[in-house]
């Protein structure tokens, strides 16, 4: 099949079906271990934790765990660690093979902190955990783990009995179904029934032993011939009092995860799954491990460390009760405390888990950060709007498309080459008759002060005239097949290979391929997208790897699996960074992705559809990305298959423009969409959402920086901000930006108005737009029109804006600012700003300003944050404007030195709104703005 025919067969043949073929992904009844694991039954656990042999240093507990059924030992290790966490290790002690302990991820050794016991019983262990506050109580038999914060009780492991960790072993009979289990020894003293539990265990796990799919397991054509045999494991979490949770992406639903009682469990298994139906649990392109449990008093994260294929089951046992229901409940006394149960389930590797203990949201997101990073400052440019597609055609498409945004007065920053801009997809080409000149064409972009990205996708054409193909076979590079050729499969060039992107020769050698030498034709102000690096196979097994295909050191793909997609963004990255010595931030745009991806760039949400749905839950997909660091992300904006009509499209850039990156991108066959296509109106619609967008950089970028230093989502459901604000948890229709915007998008079809809820009790908002001013906790109907797009300015905080219009961010870097006060009830408001070079690492040698902004009882004060920031901005304070203020009769700019001045300023009353003109002080300066 030609190229073309690739490139067809997986869009124009399967185009209008316009729904997953479900029958290519496994369920979980498909996928032998974790039928398995979740076939055990709560109850009784067979494991035991022998006290006696527990050994405890400074930060460590371990203690050997005996599987009643088959006295086989498992070691347990409790680790403390500084900053509310701890962390839990189970292994086999003697393992056949070493098995998968996650490397990469960590950003290092987490700090630890001191355990000691603080009391014990023939049965019970108690030991206090970093600080008086939190107990850990270690039952021996049946072993379960507790958590308790002082006398209440947060968090229980095993408590339902499902840990479950299937040995290595050797392979007794060929015949998978003959395999015999372990002779079963039963000795535990107790009472009667207890035994007849464990008898009645070790019944269901001999059963679990002769399951077929143990030895080898075939999906649709594919066999997967596991030479290790089972290896899964399983662990089971209880969250008394807890009723929402969230995290574990990527999946197309909801932000509060829902109960899996009758679904499958959420799967973490990163696959290119063609036209992805919504409000499920399958697994999509990436997958972070972190769940996280809220309610009024406190937050948790449980933060399972393992790449392999992975099961979430969650149970609650309010589920399914009507709030009413519930009430009664309560008022009638007996009621349960409500609880959510939490089952994981992979299919190699260990059992390694870390606990955040909160107690706050942003607690959990600065434990989560101390393990993994956070958020990598983009480059500034990155913030501004993305112009893709798949594809622009040739240098003069780009040079037209180019053209048309200035001709339409538009700003944009960034046009994207996909597959076809390359040689035959041989990645790091230029297709010589589309692209003949690309320093020039890149050259005429960066005088208007533009970038380029173009797709560097991580399946290599296997073509011996391809120099980057040759390189890597030669010196061993490619991921192996099981019997030791290299791994070889079907995308879009054609017969590829896997470059193994865990070995790190290899990922240095790929890094060296972005020097400037390496890559013919690339410049600095060429950018890379990293797509297809779940990894997707075409003929694979549910369209990726075989998992029995060999990684460096040995490693299976089962184990390192989930990892893939990382590791290929990591090392296009440090390319990026190593071709300008160092200097320059890299962008990169992954596909997939896992935990610690947040430090690579930026992720979007693949393939999804001009359809309303698929607008609206870009919304949830990014909250729950954000929710695990990971805050750089968006969707495709138009929806990637299938044509939008105009007004889908419209409200697609609308709430676009308010999600962290914010690209429009279209699949081959849709007709060109570019937003001077769809009439005067809209274009003038678009026109308005991308000057907003832009005005908003500094506040953008700002956010950034405090994801960078703190770890907080850009873009955050609201039930971060307001902890203890019921009616937030389940909602993901809106949700704020940083502490200061709360964004409702439109995401209907003819919606004539939306349903908006301001909460909070004594804040106050103001429509940005109007100004008009809402007194919070509130829910009221907000009529809308075709230019609508629903954001409130939350009293009580500063925005930073530049509202000059220009072609692209970069132009707009020396423009001068103005200052957004949105007063709260006391009249009060704090902001923030962050300004560097915008696309160096200098600001890690303090090359920054980092200003803060107080104003109270009259008064606008502008300091330093960080007095270790020093960097020479031109830009200068132009205007203030003070929302929900009374009239002043005068106003004055006072300066360190003593000098004072009045300004002008108008008073709006209708609107109780000053605005202060000129105050022509320098950014970065310390002033006074003072109201009489
Ligand atoms: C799949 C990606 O998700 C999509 O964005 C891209 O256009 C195609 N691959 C072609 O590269």
């Amino acid at each position: 099949m030609g190229l073309l025919g690739v490139a067809l067969l997986f869009s124009t043949c399967i185009f209008p079906a316009l729904s997953v073929d479900r029958s290519n992904f496994k369920t979980c009844d498909q996928s032998s271990f974790c039928k398995r694991q979740r076939k055990l039954e709560p109850g009784y656990s067979q494991y035991r934790a022998l006290l006696g042999s527990a050994k405890l240093t400074a930060d460590k507990l371990e203690i050997q765990l005996i599987d009643d059924k088959n006295q086989l030992s498992l070691l347990l290790e409790v680790f403390g660690l500084d900053g509310n966490m701890t962390r839990i290790k189970i292994n086999e002690i003697n393992p056949l093979k070493p098995r998968y302990e996650v490397p990469d991820v960590l950003v290092g050794t987490p700090p630890p902190a001191n355990l000691q016991v603080t009391g014990q019983d023939e049965n019970t262990l108690e030991l206090s955990l970093g600080g008086a506050e939190h107990k850990l109580l270690v039952t021996g038999s049946p072993f379960r783990l507790d958590i308790l914060s002082g006398r209440d009780l947060v968090l229980s492991v095993n408590s339902r009995g499902l840990l479950h960790f299937e040995h290595l072993r050797e392979r007794k009979d060929t015949d998978s179904e003959k395999t015999v289990p372990p002779e079963s020894d039963d000795s535990v003293p107790g009472e009667e029934d207890e035994a007849a539990a464990k008898e009645e265990e070790s019944k269901k796990v001999e059963e679990d032993e002769e399951q077929p799919g143990m030895w080898d397991e075939t999906f649709k054509t594919h066999t997967d011939t596991k030479p290790n045999g089972p290896s899964s494991l399983g662990l089971d979490f209880s969250l008394p009092g807890f009723e929402h949770v969230y995290g574990i992406p990527e999946h197309a639903d909801n932000l509060r995860l829902r109960t899996t009682e009758s679904t499958d469990p959420y799967r973490l298994y990163n696959l290119d799954v063609f036209q992805y139906e919504l409000y499920n649990t399958m697994a999509l392109y990436g997958s972070v491990p972190l769940l996280l449990a809220h309610n009024v008093h406190r937050t948790l994260g449980i933060f399972w460390l393992n790449a392999a294929e992975t099961w979430v089951d969650i149970s609650s046992n309010t589920a399914g009760k009507t709030l009413l229901g519930k009430m009664f409940q309560y008022i009638h006394g007996g009621g349960e405390t409500p609880q959510t149960d939490v089952h994981w389930m992979s299919e190699s590797g260990i059992i390694d888990v870390f606990l955040l203990l909160g107690p706050k949201p942003n607690d959990i997101f600065k434990q989560y950060a101390s393990l993994t990073g956070t958020q990598s400052l983009p480059p500034y440019f990155s913030l501004g709007y993305h112009q893709c597609r798949w594809n622009y055609n040739d240098e003069e498409d780009v040079r037209n498309v180019d053209a048309g945004f200035d001709e339409h007065d538009l700003p944009y920053d960034v046009i994207w080459l996909d597959i076809e801009h390359a040689d035959g997809k041989r990645y790091f080409t230029w297709d010589p008759h589309k692209f003949p000149t690309p320093k020039d064409m890149l050259g005429k972009l960066k005088d208007k002060r533009r970038k380029m990205v173009a797709i560097v996708d991580p399946h290599i054409k296997i073509d011996s005239d391809y120099r980057i193909h040759n390189e890597i076979r030669s010196r061993g590079f490619y991921v192996k097949n099981k019997n030791g050729g290299d791994y070889e499969g079907w995308c879009w060039p054609g017969s590829a290979a896997y470059p193994d992107f865990t070995d790190p020769e290899m990922r240095a050698w790929w890094s060296s391929m972005f020097s400037y030498d390496q890559y013919e034709g690339s410049v600095d102000n060429l950018f890379v997208w990293n797509d297809m690096n779940e990894p997707s196979v075409f003929n694979g097994p549910e369209v990726t790897m075989h998992k029995d295909a060999v990684h460096w050191g040995g490693w299976e793909h089962r184990d390192v699996h989930n990892l893939y997609g990382l590791y290929v963004q990591k090392a296009t990255a440090e390319g990026l960074i190593q071709r300008s010595g160092g200097k320059e931030r890299p962008f990169v745009l992954t596909r997939a992705f896992f935990a610690g991806s947040q430090r690579y760039g930026a992720v979007w949400t693949g393939d999804n559809a001009a359809e309303w749905d698929h607008l609206k839950i870009s919304v949830p997909m990014c909250l729950s990305l954000g929710l695990v660091a990971i805050s750089f992300c968006g969707a495709d904006v138009g929806g990637f298959f299938k044509n939008p009509e105009p007004e889908l499209l419209v409200r697609w850039y609308q709430a676009g423009a308010y999600q962290p990156f914010f690209r429009a991108h279209a699949h081959l066959d849709t007709p060109r969409r570019e937003p001077w296509l769809h009439g005067d109106v809209n274009l003038k619609l678009i026109h308005e959402v991308l000057q907003q967008r832009y005005a908003l950089l500094p506040f953008w970028y700002t956010e950034f920086y405090r994801a960078l230093r703190e770890g907080e989502p850009v873009m955050r459901p609201l039930w971060v901000e307001f902890p203890t604000d019921v009616s937030t948890f389940a909602m993901d229709d809106q949700y704020m930006i940083g502490s200061a915007l709360l964004v409702h998008p439109v995401t209907e079809a003819n919606a004539r108005g939306v349903q908006i809820y301001l909460p909070g009790v004594g804040e106050v908002f103001y429509d940005v737009r109007s100004y008009q001013r809402y007194n919070a906790p509130q829910s009221f109907y907000l009529p809308v029109t075709s230019s609508s797009i629903p954001v409130y300015h939350r009293g009580g905080t500063i925005i930073p804006r530049k509202n000059r219009p220009r072609r692209s961010s970069d132009c707009m870097h020396d423009d001068p600012f103005t200052l957004y006060v949105a007063l709260n009830l006391q009249g009060e408001a704090r902001g923030e700003l962050f300004i560097d070079d915008g696309h160096s690492f200098n600001y890690e040698q303090n090359e920054f300003v980092y200003r803060e902004f107080n104003y109270s009882r009259g008064q606008l004060e502008s300091s330093s944050l960080d007095p270790r920031g020093k960097f020479d901005t031109p830009s200068w304070l132009e205007r203030v404007i003070i929302i929900g203020a009374s009239r002043p009769t005068s106003v004055t700019l006072s300066l360190p030195g003593g000098s004072v001045t009045p300004l002008e300023f108008e008073y709006d009353s209708r609107t109780s709104v000053i605005t202060v003109r000129k105050p022509g002080v320098n950014i970065a300066s310390d002033f006074t703005i003072s109201l009489r």
